[in-house]
């Protein structure tokens, strides 16, 4: 086996794509050993595997038995892991190392989570120390804003926040206000304006008083089209509203990495949390981007929080590969997607605030994943990032679980709930909690020709009721949802990303993918809106017609 320094000073232990090492192959024989053993031959041979294939990690529980994998499968797995460098990788990544290459950027989201007093000095800066400088300024302003002392141009205390943001600026923060809204000040209201869509705008202030109102510009470059054009349509919101006199300054606050264009848009800096370059936008939600999400729950359940995403980093950089669960999750996914062909993976949430998860995990894991060269610029060779999808159950089961049961294609899933309810309402945990234990096993175990005949079930409708089982899930149960069990699952899924990336070789932390369509967007646009009929023919034949047409019924 050859070694290569790549770019970031750390070490590849191999030449060429993750299909030419030695564990690939043996993963390959494995595969074809495995064959068409079903979960349930699996369980009949091996019942032990109920309490062996589980693993414990950060208050996390999981159940790792209803894959169509052994411990064996595992160890292969592992082994792919070790010779594609994760445990150097994990430990490069943790202490600031730039691995992040085509962008030449340390990719230090852990840091965000060190508790005060602990340091870790990057490029001579000691980056928790200015992590908690930016955590105390937050919690400074959020108390104000909570005890009414912060008050807008008129006197009157803040009832609605607006956070303006698109992207990692907007996912996390909504994700996690929806999670933890149980735990938020209902006195204040909190809207999330993404969209370029002017709707989305309309919607969020129609029924807002701006004096009240405080918006959160959140935008880590602050040049992105969405977030600008809203925050300028907020402005003019608010000066409709209060008057050309009106203060701006006690009703915006932003937060960038980006002093000089905040500064630019006629934000006081004094106005601005800062974070750095070396967050990435979509592992930003615990930076000061989760300004909205501190003003909804509080500062010390937003340390909470931290404290729940530094459980599940210490799990994930202290344990060995075998026991660790980010790592194994990541690899089970890379053995669905690369072995079995698996296009997609749901996550099913049996937890109503949990509804945003899926959104969320979408970014993450596409926007980070979603990639056909290596670091090193080759074709990867294999198939990469899957495409994530899900609802909270039970809703889910209304809709399009009838493919996950019974499709042509077999879907990996994560099952998560919690064993404490957050409402508890009459019986209605107890049967959410049944429903999600029968998925997960009529996924796996399915029935049999047999069981259905054993049911009465006609012959002419045998073949339609029939349930092929052998679809994989994960089950992870946790106790309840408190803002550190959050932190612990964003850092599982954040670090199952990490995982799957090392293995398939590629940048996890850019997106160079997204940058031609905002390019193309900012060309067609003056197409669009010019006075005399424009020339195309930069364009394609097909975008030029669609542009013709719509200046026409726009009357231009
Ligand atoms: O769409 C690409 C992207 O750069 C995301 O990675 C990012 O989360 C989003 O745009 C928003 O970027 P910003 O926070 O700089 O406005």
């Amino acid at each position: 086996m050859t070694s290569t320094t790549r770019g970031d000073g750390t070490t590849s232990h191999v030449a060429g794509g993750v299909a030419s090492t030695a564990a690939w192959s043996a993963l390959l024989e494995h595969r074809e050993a495995l064959g068409a053993s079903t979960i349930r031959e699996l369980f009949a041979g091996d019942p032990g595997r109920s309490s062996r294939l589980v693993l414990d990690g950060a208050g996390v529980h999981a159940d790792l038995s209803k894959h169509r994998a052994t411990a064996e499968t595992l160890g292969l797995l592992v082994r792919l892991a070790r010779e594609r460098g994760l445990p150097e990788r994990i430990d490069a990544m943790f202490s600031g190392a730039r691995i992040n290459t085509t962008e030449q950027r340390s990719v230090l989201h852990t840091a965000l989570r060190i508790p005060r007093g602990e340091s870790l000095v990057v490029d001579g800066v000691d980056v928790v120390a200015q992590v908690h400088q930016v955590l105390g300024r937050m919690g400074e302003f959020c108390d104000r804003v909570r005890s009414d002392q912060w008050r807008g141009s008129t006197g009157r205390p803040i009832r609605a926040v607006v956070n303006i943001g698109i992207g990692g600026s907007d996912l996390g923060p909504v994700m996690a206000y929806h999670a933890l809204r149980h735990v938020s000040r209902r006195e204040i209201q909190f809207r999330f304006v993404s969209n370029i869509d002017g709707t989305d705008m309309v919607e969020a202030t129609r029924d807002l008083d701006p004096a009240e109102t405080m918006f959160i510009v959140a935008s880590k470059t602050f040049t992105t089209q969405e977030t600008m054009t809203n925050a300028l349509t907020a402005r003019s919101w608010l000066v409709n509203g209060l008057g050309p006199d009106v203060d701006v300054a006690k009703h915006f606050v932003a937060v960038s990495t980006n002093e000089a264009g905040v500064r630019e848009f006629g934000i006081d800096p004094a106005n601005m949390f800062g974070f750095w370059e070396w967050v990435g936008g979509r592992y930003s939600m615990d930076s000061s981007i989760g300004l909205s999400l501190m003003l909804a729950i509080g500062p010390a359940a937003f340390a909470d929080l931290l404290a729940g995403f530094r459980a599940m980093d210490t799990h994930m950089r202290g344990t060995d590969l075998q026991g660790n669960l980010p790592v194994l999750m990541g690899l089970l996914g890379v053995w669905y997607r690369n072995f079995f062909g698996s296009q997609s993976h749901a996550v099913l949430p049996y937890e109503q605030y949990l509804d945003r998860f899926p959104a969320y995990l979408q970014q993450l894991t596409m926007e980070s994943n979603g990639k056909s060269v290596t670091l090193e610029g080759a074709p990867v060779g294999v198939d990469t990032g899957a495409v994530w999808f899900g609802e909270p159950g039970t809703n889910g089961q209304h809709s399009f679980y009838q493919l996950l049961h019974q499709g042509t294609t077999v879907v990996p899933v994560d099952f998560i709930f919690f064993a404490q309810p957050t409402n508890d309402v009459g019986d209605h945990h107890d049967k959410l909690i049944a429903n999600v234990l029968a998925q997960a096993n009529v996924l796996a175990f399915g029935r049999t020709a047999d069981e259905v005949r054993a049911k009465g079930v006609p012959e002419e409708l045998m073949q339609h009721k029939l349930m092929p089982g052998n679809r994989p899930s994960t089950t992870l149960m946790l106790d309840r949802l408190t803002p550190y069990a959050l932190g612990t699952l964003v850092s599982l899924y954040e670090h199952l990303v990490l995982t799957q990336g090392v293995v398939w070789g590629i940048d996890s932390f850019d997106q160079w993918g997204v940058e031609l369509g905002k390019e193309m967007a900012g060309e067609l646009l003056p197409a669009l809106i010019a006075h005399d009929v424009p020339d195309l023919s930069a364009f394609d034949a097909s975008t030029a017609a669609l542009a013709l047409r719509y200046r026409a019924l726009r009357g231009r």
